[in-house]
């Protein structure tokens, strides 16, 4: 084989890459050329028997066939993969296409997310806890007598190991701040369970957010205003705030926090049950009993505390009117979000 011979065989090759009509024919003059078995064997042969004074020569020669050739079926696989399917007898493309079905989130979830989203731009990071607790965090460190009747067993799931499903998202405080001295800024999505009859607006599990702000003067301002941020912020209008006395053990003083109606703007309708506001959380300034239990000082720190229930908001402000629509997974309805 002389240089003319491999000038040739070099025009063929990139003739025939070009002409490839698909992948595999591509393929096919790669392996013919350039593969193990390929032409380019017979001038690598003919390269080591040339005579010394033409090596440089064939070397030239063989490198302009390597590298031409390489390029040659490089230019043509890459207008392959960038033309158009040519048009098949097979598919029909007037057909409607299939739609794969993709998934989204689930309600509760999508309310969990944006919660957390919106808190951690105020500061907060998100804690976890266990959903069976036992009796300490979820009762007595929570300042909760022990005749309190959220302990009686109708109300509150018993494990036979003593332990018990929490029955709010209250112990997580307790659990922080075992781990974590202040200032703490946590909030604490997750599941609560408790001892009620299914109806359309109880179940058995369901989800609350938590909140607890502990530092050296933290108020019930505080609480007040960083509620009404969040739900300005969730509602994506300007929401007013209002606070009701209440009782709970692990806060003192205790409220109940209700916001003006996200649909109405608190002139009264539907949603609102025409009061102009809507029941929210329930929330209070954390007791001193709390903290001593926790390993805090309560002479130097002072904080809020507030849990909401998930699906209380979820069927707010999507207008669900039972309960139960958000844990049946009826896909229908599951779309609609
Ligand atoms: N744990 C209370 C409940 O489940 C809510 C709450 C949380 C109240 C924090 C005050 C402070 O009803």
């Amino acid at each position: 084989m002389n240089i003319e011979d491999i000038t040739l065989l070099t025009s063929e090759a990139v003739a025939e890459a070009g002409g490839a009509a698909d992948a595999a024919a591509l393929e096919a003059v790669r392996i013919k050329y350039l593969g193990r078995n390929g032409r380019v064997n017979d001038i690598m042969a003919a390269l080591k028997s040339a005579p010394p004074e033409q090596r440089k020569d064939y070397g030239q020669a063989a490198n302009r066939f390597k590298t031409g050739v390489q390029a040659a079926i490089d230019a043509r696989r890459d207008e392959l993969e960038s033309a158009p399917a040519a048009p098949s007898a097979a598919f029909d493309f007037t057909l409607p296409g299939i739609w794969p079905g993709t998934g989204r989130k689930h309600p509760i979830t999508m309310i969990i997310d944006r919660a957390c989203d919106i808190f951690r731009s105020m500061g907060f990071i998100v804690a976890e806890g266990p959903d069976i607790e036992d009796e300490f965090h979820n009762f007595d460190a929570l300042n909760t007598p022990k005749i309190h009747p959220s302990r009686d067993p109708q109300d509150t799931f018993y494990l036979h190991t003593g332990q018990l499903l929490r029955t709010h998202t209250s112990p997580v405080q307790i659990r922080y701040m075992e781990n974590h001295a202040p200032p703490v800024r946590i909030i604490a999505p997750g599941r609560a369970y408790r001892r009620d009859t299914t109806d359309a607006t109880h179940s058995a599990s369901f989800h609350q957010i938590e909140g607890l702000y502990v530092d050296r003067e933290v108020s019930l301002a505080n609480l007040k205003a960083d509620l009404q941020f969040f739900l300005s912020r969730l509602m994506g209008r300007d929401i007013a705030i209002r606070m009701r006395p209440h009782f709970f053990p692990f806060t003192e003083p205790s409220v109940e926090i209700d916001f003006s109606c996200h649909v109405c703007g608190g002139k009264g309708c539907r949603v609102c049950k025409n009061s102009g506001w809507i029941e929210i959380a329930g929330a209070g300034m954390v007791d001193p009993n709390v903290f001593t239990a926790a390993g805090y000082n309560p002479d130097e720190v002072t904080g809020y505390a507030f849990g909401m229930g998930v699906e209380r908001l979820a069927m707010i402000m999507y207008g669900v009117p039972d309960i139960r629509m958000l844990y049946e997974n009826d896909v229908r309805f599951l779309a609609q979000f």
